[in-house]
């Protein structure tokens, strides 16, 4: 049973505040306390109801407690399985790979190796940073302009955002940044073509979002990823793509990399791949680029075989087939359609940006986006902002929600931006 909270004057909200640190973000925009969750829907202790299109940003493609996958989890602990094993083999864990292997990578064409890092995205990135690096015997990593890979010092040193880096507290080093656009194509071959000349050395790899999900939804066009893929293949540079937030279906493929037809020396996924918001990361590599001893890399928590027992489920369910992935399109349409419909035109939007159920509503400034977002709160729709100056309303629906949820969520959304631009007026 859950508790009853111990101090009769103070509210749930209260307790937050008095004991948890500054650094709490989410709970400021959204100061409610949360109880229960299911599909699209969270609920709050007196039962209002909130549609979900932040999605555990990006960790519940599958929905909050997907049925199937809760199925999978109380068996799991039901049965006695291993809950925590490091790295040992478990029973849930040759399952996980066995289902990767046979429902994602073998059908396209996809020869890498897995790596169970520490159970965050961060983590993820840190792990393929460090194999680049080791690999190469170089230093520095390419990334890009608004790009976001990690709170960690590795991943940070990776991320554009100033703040961010800001909170790092030390110099981050040994990493450059390229303009996430035809001019960071142009600065790539540059760099990559004159190094021997000025006595630089080239890079150890490229890290790219295909589309950056905290830098403001900029989606990358399939001939710029080939660039970037042609560009490393020539200099023997090697190119990272980082699907921990686009990845498992976010964009309308199980990997965002695939419509381009790329192959990345390295991938890092973590957010759905569980399926039901239980931690885990791992890196796809090369063979070739399997370069740690045994131990070098580790951490605790690689095997959480609670997530090894949902992922399994979760790919076996949505994965076997075309259907799912299609109704991501579908859902795509229907919101493209929605979105112009009731947003084209409107005063404080100046663009409108999606790929699968990942949408991008770009307003005039930062403060008109947090402004919807909390007046998209008040009419019951949870959305986050995004972009450099925070100026994106950034919309990521569960990938199951249903036709119906999507048009009330939309429905919602036009709403709040109705109600803001009368407040501003
Ligand atoms: C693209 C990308 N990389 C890395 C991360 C870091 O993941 P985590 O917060 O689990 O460490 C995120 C988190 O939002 C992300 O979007």
């Amino acid at each position: 049973m859950t508790p009853a909270l111990s101090t009769p004057t103070l509210t749930g909200m209260d307790v937050i505040t008095r004991h948890e640190s500054a650094v709490r973000s989410y709970v400021r925009a959204w100061p409610i306390v949360f109880e229960k969750a299911h599909g699209a829907w969270m609920y709050d202790a007196d039962g209002r109801a909130y549609l979900d299109f932040f999605a555990g940003a990006g960790a519940l493609n599958y929905g909050h407690n997907n049925p199937r996958l809760k199925e999978a989890l109380i068996d799991h602990l039901s049965g006695d399985y291993v809950t925590h094993g490091l790295d040992m083999a478990t029973r849930t864990k040759v399952q996980f790979l066995e289902t990767l292997h046979r429902i994602v990578l073998e059908p396209r064409g996809l020869d890498y190796r897995v790596m169970f890092t520490g159970p965050t995205g961060t983590n993820a990135v840190e792990a393929a940073l460090k194999l680049a690096r080791l690999a190469t015997g170089r230093d520095d990593v390419v990334h890009f302009s608004n790009s976001f890979h990690g709170m960690s010092l590795g991943s940070l040193a990776v991320t554009s955002n100033p703040v961010k880096r800001a909170g790092a507290g030390v110099t981050l080093t040994d990493t450059v940044m390229a303009s996430f656009d035809d001019d960071g194509i142009r600065f790539l071959r540059e760099f990559f073509t004159t190094a021997e000349e000025y006595g630089r050395r080239l890079p150890a790899a490229v890290i790219v979002e295909t589309v950056q999900g905290e830098g403001g939804v900029n989606i990358a066009s399939d001939s710029w990823l080939r660039q970037v893929r042609h560009l490393c293949t020539a200099h023997g540079v090697i190119l990272i793509v980082d699907d921990i937030q686009m990845g498992c279906g976010r964009t309308g493929s199980f990997f965002s990399f695939e419509p381009s037809g790329i192959v990345p020396d390295l991938v890092t996924l973590s957010k759905s791949i569980s399926g039901y918001g239980l931690p885990m990361a791992l890196v796809l590599l090369k063979p070739e680029l399997d370069v740690f001893t045994p131990g070098q890399h580790n951490g605790t928590f690689r095997g959480n075989n609670a997530a090894f027992a949902t992922a399994t489920v979760a790919l076996e369910t949505y994965w076997k087939s075309e259907t799912f992935i299609q109704s991501v399109d579908r859902k795509n349409s229907l919101a493209t359609e929605q979105l112009q419909e009731q947003l084209v035109g409107h005063p404080d939007i100046s663009a409108i940006r999606s790929k699968g159920l990942v949408f991008g509503i770009s307003c005039t400034d930062g403060p008109t986006a947090s402004r919807i977002a909390a007046q998209a709160f008040d009419t019951g729709l949870l959305v986050e902002t995004c972009g450099s100056r925070g100026e994106v309303v950034k919309l990521l629906p569960p990938l199951t929600i249903t036709d119906d949820e999507l048009t009330q969520g939309l429905d919602r959304l036009a709403k709040a931006c109705i109600l803001t631009a009368q407040g501003a007026a």
